[in-house]
Order: C-alpha cells, then sequence, then structure tokens
C-alpha cells in the first residue's frame, strides 16, 4: 500500500526537498504551497507529487486540501507541519501586529493544520505528525525571543500531544530540531527587517548589528535542506519515533545542555503518561 504524506510549506527549503525525496522514494506527497501554478508547473514532475493551494494562516484553505486527500486518498499516513519563518526583532521593538503574524503562522498554523488532519491521520490506524521546531524550540536565543517563543510553543504543544496520541490513536508525534540549514530562511528574516526601517538607531543597534553579522555568516556551519529531508525518510523507518530529534551535530552541540538527560524525549512522555494516565 502506498503511503501518503501531507506537508505544509513546501514550496521551497525543507518543505520542498522532503516534498521531491518522499516522491522519488514511492510516496504520494500533497504538498501546500502559497504558489501553486508556478510549483505546479515547476517542481511536479514526478507523477505522485500534487502541489495543493494551503496557506496556514487560513483555516479554510487547509480545510479544503483535506478534503481533497480524503476524497482522493481517505487518509494521511504523515503530516509535515513545516511552514514557519524567522523574525528577528526585539519584543521591545516588534509591533504586536509582527508578534502575532509570528504567532499566526508558526504556532496557530500548527494547531490549524494538525486540527484539520486529525480524522485522516486518525484513519490511517498508524500515522505520524512531524512539526519543524528548531534548535530555538529548546534553546532561546538573543534577538531572537518572538521566533523562539513561537517554537517553546510548538514543542509544548507536541509534547503535549505525544503522551496520549499514541495510547489513544496510534498516531506518533515527532519534533525535527534543526540548527542552521540552507534555505530562503535567512533571507526572507532578513528582507523582513529591510522592509521594515532596517537596524532601527536604538538603544539595541550595537547588539543587533553584531548579531545580523553573525546571523548572515552561519552558512559555514548549515546543513542542506536534503539532509532533513533524507532524516524524515529514516524516521518513518524507525520502529520507535522518538518525540524529538536534532538534525545535526551542531544543532546537538547547542542544545546538549537542555536534552541530555533524555534526548530522545521519550522518558519525559513514558513518565508523564503513567503519572496522569497511569500508562505503563
Ligand atoms: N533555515 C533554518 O536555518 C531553520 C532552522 C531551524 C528551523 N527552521 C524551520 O524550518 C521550517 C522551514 O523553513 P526553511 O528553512 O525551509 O525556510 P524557507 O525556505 O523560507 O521555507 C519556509 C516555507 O514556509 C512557507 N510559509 C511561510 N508562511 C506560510 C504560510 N502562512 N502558509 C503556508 N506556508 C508558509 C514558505 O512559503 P512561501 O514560499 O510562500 O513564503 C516556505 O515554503 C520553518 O518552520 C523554520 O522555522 C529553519
Amino acid at each position: 500500500m502506498n503511503k501518503i504524506i501531507c506537508i505544509t510549506g513546501a514550496s521551497s527549503g525543507v518543505g520542498l526537498a522532503t516534498a521531491l525525496t518522499f516522491a522519488r522514494n514511492g510516496w504520494t506527497v500533497y504538498a501546500g504551497t502559497r504558489n501553486l501554478e508556478r510549483d505546479q508547473a515547476q517542481f511536479a514532475t514526478e507523477g505522485n507529487l500534487h502541489f495543493l493551494e494551503i496557506d496556514v494562516v487560513n483555516p479554510d484553505s487547509i480545510e479544503r486540501a483535506m478534503h481533497v486527500i480524503a476524497e482522493e486518498q481517505g487518509r494521511i499516513d504523515l503530516l509535515f507541519c513545516n511552514a514557519g519563518f524567522g523574525f528577528i526583532r526585539t519584543l521591545g521593538q516588534a509591533s504586536f501586529e509582527q508578534i502575532q503574524s509570528v504567532f499566526d503562522t508558526n504556532v496557530y498554523g500548527v494547531m490549524h493544520t494538525i486540527r484539520a488532519a486529525l480524522p485522516l491521520l486518525i484513519k490511517a490506524e498508524s500515522g505520524h505528525i512531524i512539526a519543524t521546531s528548531s534548535v530555538g524550540g529548546l534553546v532561546g536565543q538573543p534577538l531572537n525571543e518572538i521566533y523562539c517563543a513561537s517554537k517553546f510553543a510548538v514543542e509544548g504543544l507536541l509534547e503535549s500531544l505525544a503522551t496520549y496520541y499514541k495510547p489513544l490513536f496510534n498516531i506518533d508525534v515527532t519534533l525535527i530540531e534543526p540548527g542552521a540549514i540552507e534555505t530562503q530562511f535567512v533571507k526572507t528574516a532578513l528582507d523582513q527587517v529591510a522592509a521594515t526601517g532596517g537596524v532601527l538607531d536604538d538603544e539595541y543597534k550595537p547588539i543587533v548589528e553584531t548579531y545580523i553579522d553573525m546571523f548572515t555568516k552561519r552558512n559555514a556551519v548549515s546543513q542542506t535542506p536534503e539532509s532533513i529531508a533524507d532524516l524524515m525518510l529514516e524516521l518513518t523507518q524507525m520502529e520507535t519515533k522518538p518525540l524529538r530529534i536534532r538534525t545535526s551535530e551542531a544543532a546537538e552541540r547547542f542544545v546538549n545542555h537542555k536534552v541530555q538527560e533524555d534526548p530522545t524525549g521519550l522518558k519525559g512522555i513514558a513518565q508523564t503518561r503513567k503519572i496522569q494516565l497511569g500508562l505503563e
């Protein structure tokens, strides 16, 4: 039986690499994009790769996509909540609308997507939800407080779901936690700074300039989106799925002080299940 994956944020970077890799490996891929015509024409070269209009801040678009998958396949084996973007403004500088827009995509977008896909995941009888978190979902970083808070929220959401989705629905839950990846991510974040007045001439300026300089140079230690796509495939083959997994050695080193007691998160889930649900 062929397997079905649905991916959000599949127009570039990690999402696109995962869509292409899974399609080449025989999966039926539903790839969410905000540029349907462009991506269908440019990337849907494999017969089993289908682009669908999904803007994760628009729950109706997600519902419509799930309706198509329900009609064509009747289930989803793997839901990949990947759409997201970085944000570099301090809490003191950002407008509430900017903060809200980060959470609309990075947090509420994940919630909308899981809610809409849940009936199809349950129908798979052994579904898997994976979300793209970040090392910033485990370790708070300077000038990244809004982005990190959004990824901490995703971590809290999926960790909580993991405590009962497996015993109740046989759905595994995994957070992938990358460090730097060579995608549009840095450009998008820096473009947004440029489009909203550039580096502001305020008390944060010296630290912002240093940070942006280091942020721009981080490609030296970054990994390719294709390497993440390969890890995604490996995850599908693991008998016991981790709750959390870093995607590179650099990412592992960066968060080690937070996860060394329980690197996969499975110990913590087992403990919470036992205390709060009485499950062994
Ligand atoms: N690159 C890194 O260094 C890094 C590190 C840690 C975590 N991450 C995470 O990795 C994930 C993928 O990012 P990437 O590195 O592959 O960057 P990317 O190349 O910029 O891809 C981001 C994807 O998210 C999509 N997206 C943004 N807002 C959306 C919305 N409202 N609805 C639907 N799609 C939306 C983008 O679509 P458009 O093309 O339409 O904008 C694009 O397809 C993100 O969650 C990001 O936070 C990235």
